[in-house]
């Protein structure tokens, strides 16, 4: 069956006092509409349309970096839901297959939960998600007789009865999408806030003979960002689930509550991962690495049997090949690391490769950046560069060469050579014994005149 998405996104969510769009607010490093097409993507869908509205402009360019494919439709004023979920109709034209409704701003509806409603659907015409709240309030409520759902009624329109129900409507909607977009042409705004209801189509569809039903989830799946505090607490909900996830993909935590994950943090088995790491947006980690305490990645990808930190920082394009070793206080960024080779101490390397079982001693700079333009440094294999070496890029140095400590190095270096880039030392006999002396008879003469 083929299945298009459509995800609300129109909203202003005026209660994030926000210059930004709500549905762009990160929560583990990715805009909460991401979050939403992920769980959506479980279905596999043919087709995604996104609703905007608010913020358009944005919302559109982030959606076209997500995924070029992502179509979206505008809804310049926003008349409800179910009037959202309608621009999509021009979208949907010789579509044929099941449209599921989501919410932009709703991060955290599981792929199984819609997976189960598309099995409901085998027994029904329409489909809603619905959850038991601890807390109705004004949730739409769903009205049931047995297993069928007659309506849902908003809770700005509910009877005192009908606001006791504690099942309520989590939005999400599934039915065939010809008829689904037949009914919303014949939604009215005949209600309490005069909007066009999406809630208003299971009983539109009753009453065309259909059947409707109601899937239920946990209400944590439900949850949806309206305030800054909402998107604090939808942060902590995403770093737990993810945790947990990392550790049914068996990879160990030292400490769970201080790692910190992204969206699409990819990480191996048999990874162990110390206290304070953090994980931002494009890391992908291989099996059996070691990332040590108080590291910080992004953009980034480690090959197994790598050693990283305690305290290293991979920056955009680190890219380390296995078994290769970054130590305490290194900052690597637009690099390959090749195999073996180890970078273990308070080190910059920028713009850069690193060939195969190479060492790169202390304190070693490449000098990537003129104030203008970025330069290139190229390190062959078995490369030995000495503890503070500057490499003014561009340069090259090739494979089994050395470099002295405390080298400058500005032109390129031949292969098995020595390059020496710093002052010859020279010892003069004697000269520290009389110059201490001096010094201190000097000292001396001074405390007599003073007394
Ligand atoms: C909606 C449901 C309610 C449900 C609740 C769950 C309706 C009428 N009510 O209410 O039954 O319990 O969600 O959270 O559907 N949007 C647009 N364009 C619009 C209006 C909304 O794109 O014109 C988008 C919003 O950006 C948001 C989503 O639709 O992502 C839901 O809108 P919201 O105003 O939050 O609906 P609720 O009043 O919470
Ligand atoms: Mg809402």
């Amino acid at each position: 069956m083929s299945c298009a998405l459509i995800v609300l996104a129109a909203g202003q969510g005026s209660r994030m006092n926000s210059d930004l769009p709500k549905v762009l607010h990160p929560i583990g490093g990715a805009p909460l509409i991401a979050h939403a097409l992920r769980a959506g993507a479980g279905l596999e869908p043919d087709l995604t349309i996104v609703v905007t509205g608010h913020g358009a402009d944005l919302v559109e360019a982030q959606l076209g970096k997500l995924d070029p494919e992502l179509r979206s439709v505008r809804q310049n004023e926003q008349f409800g839901t179910g009037h959202a979920a309608l621009q999509a109709k021009w979208a949907l034209e010789g579509f044929e297959g099941d449209a599921v409704v989501l919410y932009g701003d709703t991060p955290f509806v599981r792929s199984e939960t819609l997976i189960r409603m598309r099995e409901a659907r085998a027994q029904s015409d329409v489909v809603v998600l619905g959850f038991e709240a601890a807390n109705p309030g004004r949730y739409g409520r769903l009205v049931t007789d047995g297993d069928e759902l007659t309506c849902i009624v908003e809770a700005k329109d509910a009877t005192p009865e009908e606001l006791n129900i504690t099942l309520c409507n989590s939005g999400v909607l599934m039915a065939d999408a010809t008829t689904l977009m037949t009914l919303l042409d014949r939604i009215s705004n005949n209600n309490a806030q005069g909007e066009y209801y999406l809630t208003d189509v299971p009983e539109l569809a009753r009453q065309d003979g259909m059947t409707t039903s109601v899937v239920t989830c946990d209400e944590a799946e439900t949850l949806g960002v309206n305030t800054r505090a909402e998107l604090a607490a939808a942060e902590k909900i995403f770093q737990s689930r993810a945790r947990a996830e990392a550790f049914e993909n068996g990879v160990t935590l030292a400490d769970p509550a201080t790692t910190y994950f992204s969206l699409d943090t990819f990480i191996g088995r048999d990874t162990e991962i110390g206290p304070n790491v953090v994980f931002g947006p494009g890391v992908t980690i291989e099996t059996g690495v070691k990332i040590r305490a108080f590291c910080h990645l992004e953009d980034c990808h480690v090959s197994r049997g790598a050693t990283v930190g305690p305290f290293a920082r991979l920056r955009p394009g680190a890219e380390l090949s296995e078994n290769t070793h970054i130590g305490n206080f290194v900052e690597i960024k637009n690099a390959t690391v090749a195999e073996g080779a180890k970078v273990n101490h308070l080190t910059y390397v920028g713009d850069a490769s690193i060939g195969a079982r190479s060492n790169i001693g202390a304190g070693t700079v490449t000098c990537n950046y003129d104030g203008v333009f970025k330069h290139r440094t190229e390190i062959g294999e078995d490369v030995f560069i000495g503890s503070d070496t500057m490499l003014v890029a561009p340069v090259r140095i090739g494979d089994g060469a050395m470099t002295g400590s405390g080298s400058v190095i500005t032109s390129d270096v031949p292969d098995g050579a020595l390059a020496l880039g710093r002052a010859r030392q020279e010892n003069k006999q004697g000269f520290a014994t009389r110059l201490m002396r001096n010094l201190k008879a000097a000292k001396a003469r001074k405390a007599g005149k003073v007394d």
